[in-house]
């Protein structure tokens, strides 16, 4: 196989396109990307099939940032008939070779691209996924039983006509349909950012570890916090939260008790004692300024980590990622501190990545 199927944000190709390349190319794996603009998804194809699978064997999906999911591309786009969208899947599965991953699948996945014309194609994927599930499995094409564990068969469908299979595997790709974590809106938040902190206490933090690592009484501190949605997360599990901005932080979260809000520049504001375990970041300004003042507050002891938000109205979004994280490393280096990275173009994010640092 020498092809890899990406799904990422609409308007986001180029930044996939950048990141694989890179992080490929790191790997030894050469080749280029088939991509259109708005389309929500991008190919990458390597000129050597057998290094690209190593590459995606070994390389950890965690690692990439605007790349939502990824799967290695089986044959080419499909025709779908109206009338019989089944039988042309298990032909180009049947065609594969003997001896692949195919005849393992454990998990079928119908999924389109993120896009309006994309979501149109949900209803329709769901009806598919029964017959074609049950199809697979007569045809000794998947097991018998759902095996969360074993290879993943997407099947993306890029209108009702036309599709592309791929194969993932469960340890190292997303685990979500469409690389997406849907959340609902807490109607008493309040502001639609709330879900960007949600998203990432779900995507960065291991559910076991939620008891140790977002536990009700520790501290944290909100910089560039009103209307008060982030804030909000903090509340919701009961931390004491001072929260940093000049405007108005919601009535609602500043009678629980639980917020102290100061109209200072976040820039500026310095914890009295070192007793802040969680610092968390949604101020609008440039990504280099607030990756240093994250750097100023894990080095000087401040809080225990982190999570922020870079904001990318720029053109060269991958390469302003990838110089900020780069500079922040060197100044953990420098410091002589070891911090775990993780870094993501979430669900819920924009035009921004939203990024975690750990004290290892
Ligand atoms: C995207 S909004 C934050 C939304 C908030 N996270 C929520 O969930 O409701 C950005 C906020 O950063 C604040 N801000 C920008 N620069 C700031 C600074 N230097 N100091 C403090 N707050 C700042 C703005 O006033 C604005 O309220």
């Amino acid at each position: 196989m020498k092809q890899l199927l990406l799904y990422c944000r609409s308007g986001f190709e180029k930044e996939c396109a950048a990141e694989i390349q890179d992080k490929a190319g790191q790997f030894g794996v050469f080749g280029y990307c088939k991509l259109k603009a708005n389309d929500a998804f991008i190919i990458f194809e390597a000129y050597d099939g057998a290094a690209l699978e190593r590459f995606f064997s070994d390389f950890p999906f965690s690692k990439l940032i605007f790349v939502r999911q990824w799967a290695l591309v089986i044959g080419d786009w499909l025709e779908l008939p109206a009338g019989d969208r089944v039988t042309p899947v298990l032909e180009t599965l049947r065609s594969v070779e003997e001896g692949s991953e195919i005849s393992s699948i454990g998990e079928l996945r119908i999924e389109y691209p993120d896009t309006n014309d994309g979501k149109e194609l949900s209803t329709l994927a769901r009806k598919l996924t029964v017959p074609l599930r049950q199809s697979l499995r007569q045809a000794g094409l998947m097991l018998k039983k759902e095996n969360l564990r074993a290879p993943v068969l997407h099947m993306f469908m890029q209108s009702g006509q036309k599709a592309l299979l791929a194969v993932s595997y469960p340890e190292n790709n997303n685990s979500l349909e469409n690389g997406i974590r849907r959340l609902k809106f807490p109607s008493d938040a309040p502001s639609r950012s709330t879900l960007k902190l949600e998203e990432a206490f779900l995507e960065f933090i291991p559910r076991d570890e939620w008891d140790t690592r977002l536990a009700s009484g520790m501290r944290a501190v909100d910089l560039g916090a009103c209307p008060g949605g982030w804030t909000y997360q903090l509340v919701k599990r009961s931390m004491m939260v001072v929260s940093i901005d000049n405007g108005a932080m919601a009535e609602s979260l500043m009678m629980t008790g639980q917020v102290k809000h100061y109209m200072v520049d976040g820039f500026k504001y310095k914890p009295e004692k070192k007793n802040v375990y969680w610092l968390v970041c949604d101020m609008i300004e440039k990504p280099q300024r607030v990756g240093q003042l994250i750097c100023d507050w894990l080095i000087n002891g401040w809080c225990q980590e982190s999570i922020f938000n870079l904001k990318l109205p720029m053109k060269k979004r991958y390469e302003t990622v990838q110089e900020v994280l780069a500079e922040m490393q060197q100044r953990f280096d420098e410091a002589g501190i070891k911090v775990k990275f993780q870094a993501r173009h979430l669900f819920h994010d924009r035009e921004e990545v939203t990024v975690h640092l750990c004290k290892a």
